[in-house]
């Protein structure tokens, strides 16, 4: 049975400067990229987190929708307002912290396929949505949308059962999801810092990409 996100506990686990500092937390959205463009309008600070318990509309990439049933999975997204040289750097930086935050709460060996998908044995485990709004060569915002499957159960839902995986598919038992966020922004605010300190995530990325050295097909 799910519970209510605990803002408690996620706050205890959380060791960021500014990333996930100020939570914004609904039972259920559209999509939580809407909520954040709303709010980055309004003026909110770099590093507000958006998270939703449910999505009714949630979106992935190439017009694709994201299964967003609730209580179960991390839907979230974080906005940033980067420098432009940093911005090409955030399609890297939220994949990679995604898998670092897998592999510390789970031990489980990740992959990132290209773009930016998250994957076990081939299945998808989590997915990023960049959205951002640039203006006269400024970034005014940007809205990093991530989709963690984290105890659903693949099974349920015949359109991504074949592809998708969860976190508790693959241990075995549930993953606390506040824990599991607090853990994914720790992470990801050290690669982000350190990308505006002038050390880009391009190795460590690179290093992660399954379809290195292999042929792929992209659709556009
Ligand atoms: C993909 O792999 O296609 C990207 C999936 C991104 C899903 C997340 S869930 C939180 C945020 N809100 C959305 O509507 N989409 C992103």
């Amino acid at each position: 049975m799910s519970t209510a996100f605990d803002k408690k506990r996620f706050h205890e686990r959380l060791k960021t400067q500014f990333l996930g500092r100020t939570l914004i937390c609904r039972e259920s959205v559209g999509s939580t990229q809407d909520l954040a463009r709303e709010e980055a309008r309004k003026g909110a600070a770099e590093g507000t987190i958006v998270l939703a318990e449910e999505q009714t509309k949630g979106r992935g990439r190439l017009g694709r929708a994201w299964v967003s049933p609730p209580g179960e999975n991390i839907y979230a997204t974080l906005l940033l307002r980067p420098e432009l040289g940093v911005l090409r750097y955030l399609s890297m930086i939220a994949p990679l912290a995604i898998a670092q935050a897998v592999e510390e709460e789970t031990g489980l060996a990740v992959a990132i396929k290209w773009p930016n998908d998250i994957m076990i044995s081939g299945r998808k485990l989590a997915g990023v949505l960049i959205e951002s709004e640039l203006r006269e060569e400024r970034v005014e915002y940007s809205l990093v949308g991530m989709g963690v499957n984290v105890n659903l159960a693949p099974q349920r839902f015949p359109e991504i059962e074949a592809s998708a995986t969860s976190l508790k598919e693959q241990t075995g038992k549930e993953t606390t999801r506040e824990e599991f966020l607090a853990t994914l922004l720790n992470r990801f605010e050290g690669l982000y810092l350190a990308a505006k300190h002038g050390e880009p995530p391009y190795k460590a990325w690179r290093e992660r990409l399954e379809t290195l050295g292999k042929s792929v097909q992209v659709t556009w």
